[in-house]
């Protein structure tokens, strides 16, 4: 039983889903949705042909993290008691991973965590998504972790080596599927063919209010200088961002607000664009593998393998950082080529085939035998 809800769970979890399906005769996926995301979720499913099962339909307007987890937690309950899965997949960071966790663990239900191990062991940054992996990787029995980075920052927390499988990243899996050279999208016919495009997006809940404002103002005053650059920004459908993205870029030329692109398009987007900027957990790690670098709008990240690859620089919120690192990417050649040929940490995109084979040999050799105490 996959059990996801947000758009880069299901992009992520979506290959795996793929892969079971193309061997049904080893496994019987159940996909459950928590509906955390609802138009953006919809985008990636509809694209991967994927069906849910199950969709618990959570999503409110401004949802708040308390509400979320204990919608999930308590509607979860009928489903894994009907559905009785072999083993429960989560992935990721999110809201409704760590409360699916929960779940499996309160209905002991063996717990697979995919893209576990990633850290910036920093309680509040990025936040809920640090503790919400810790708690996760605390309740699962088997992990998948994309590196071996994440490998060593789950022994720090002396959870069992036996278990931890490294696989590369889904993400990679993904992006194999998507990225096309003859793209094209509407909004594309609006910028000139010699002007650079950098995309843009921003969501997280620390970025949100005054640190997204500023951010936003000093890209639009980059735009204002610079002549030659387009922006590209699907705005996610968070009220918090909507409302200060519109407020700021409004009326901009060469500033192109538009709806979240589903992940084709995104996909395509980004490896048209001159560089990306980003406080995105899952545009960090797509972007080795397009060739394309990324400022990245946070103080910290759980991707340092981006970093250290030479794709990925840290510039957070403050303007003059902001300001200057744009402007290194547009002039200075040199440095740009430095961070657009960087190599690719997240592996080779056979992920979620690994994942599965992981599952396989998990219960073939009976693994998790001896883990349970009778209720
Ligand atoms: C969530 C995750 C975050 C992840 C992000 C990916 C939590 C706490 N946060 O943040 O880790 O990086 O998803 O995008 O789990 N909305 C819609 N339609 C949609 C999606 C969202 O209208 O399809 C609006 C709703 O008003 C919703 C709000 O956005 O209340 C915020 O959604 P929420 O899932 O709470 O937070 P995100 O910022 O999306
Ligand atoms: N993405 C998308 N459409 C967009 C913006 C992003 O499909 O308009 C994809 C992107 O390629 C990546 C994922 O969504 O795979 C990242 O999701 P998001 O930034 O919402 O969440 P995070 O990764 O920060 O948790």
């Amino acid at each position: 039983m996959t059990i996801f809800g947000t758009r880069p769970e299901a992009i992520k979890m979506a290959p795996i889903i793929l892969e079971m399906k193309n061997n049904l005769d080893e496994f019987q996926p159940i996909t459950v949705l928590t509906g955390q995301h609802k138009e953006m979720l919809d985008q990636v499913m509809d694209i991967f042909h994927i069906e849910a099962d199950y969709n618990l339909h959570v999503m409110k307007a401004q949802q708040t993290l308390s509400s979320i987890t204990t919608t999930v937690i308590n509607k979860l309950d009928s489903i894994i008691n009907e559905a009785q899965p072999d083993i429960i997949l989560v992935h990721g960071d999110t809201t409704t991973t760590f409360a699916a966790a929960v779940s499996a663990f309160y209905h002991q239900i063996p717990l697979g965590h995919v893209e576990a191990g990633l850290r910036t062991w920093d309680k509040y940054s990025p936040y809920p998504e640090e503790m919400n992996r810790q708690m996760t990787d605390i309740l699962s029995d088997v992990y998948f972790a994309p590196t071996e980075l994440s490998k060593e920052n789950l022994l720090k927390q002396n959870l069992k080596e036996d278990r931890i499988y490294i696989t590369g990243n889904t993400a990679i899996d993904a992006l194999k599927q998507t990225v096309d050279r003859n793209y094209h999208h509407s909004v594309l016919d609006d910028i000139d063919k010699t002007h650079k495009i950098i995309l843009l997006t921003m969501h997280r809940r620390e970025n949100q209010g005054e640190p997204m404002r500023r951010t936003f103002e000093t890209i639009k005053n980059e735009v204002l200088n610079r002549k030659d650059i387009e922006v590209v920004y699907p705005v996610h459908l968070s009220p918090a961002v909507q409302s200060v993205a519109h407020s700021v870029f409004d009326g901009v030329n060469r500033v192109h607000l538009i709806e979240p692109l589903d992940v084709v398009d995104f996909h395509n987007m980004a490896a048209r664009s001159h560089f990306i900027m980003t406080d995105s957990g899952g545009v960090q790690e797509e972007a080795p593998s397009l060739g394309k670098p990324v400022l990245v709008l946070r103080e910290a990240t759980e991707r340092p393998e981006g970093v250290d690859a030479g794709t990925l620089k840290l510039v957070g919120t403050d303007p003059e950082k902001i300001s200057a690192s744009i402007d290194q990417l547009l002039d200075d050649a040199k440095e740009y080529k430095k961070m657009a040929t960087a190599k690719n940490p997240y592996g080779d995109g056979t992920a979620s085939k690994q994942i599965l084979d992981a599952i396989k040999e998990v219960f073939a050799t009976n693994k998790l035998s001896g883990d349970h105490n009778e209720a």
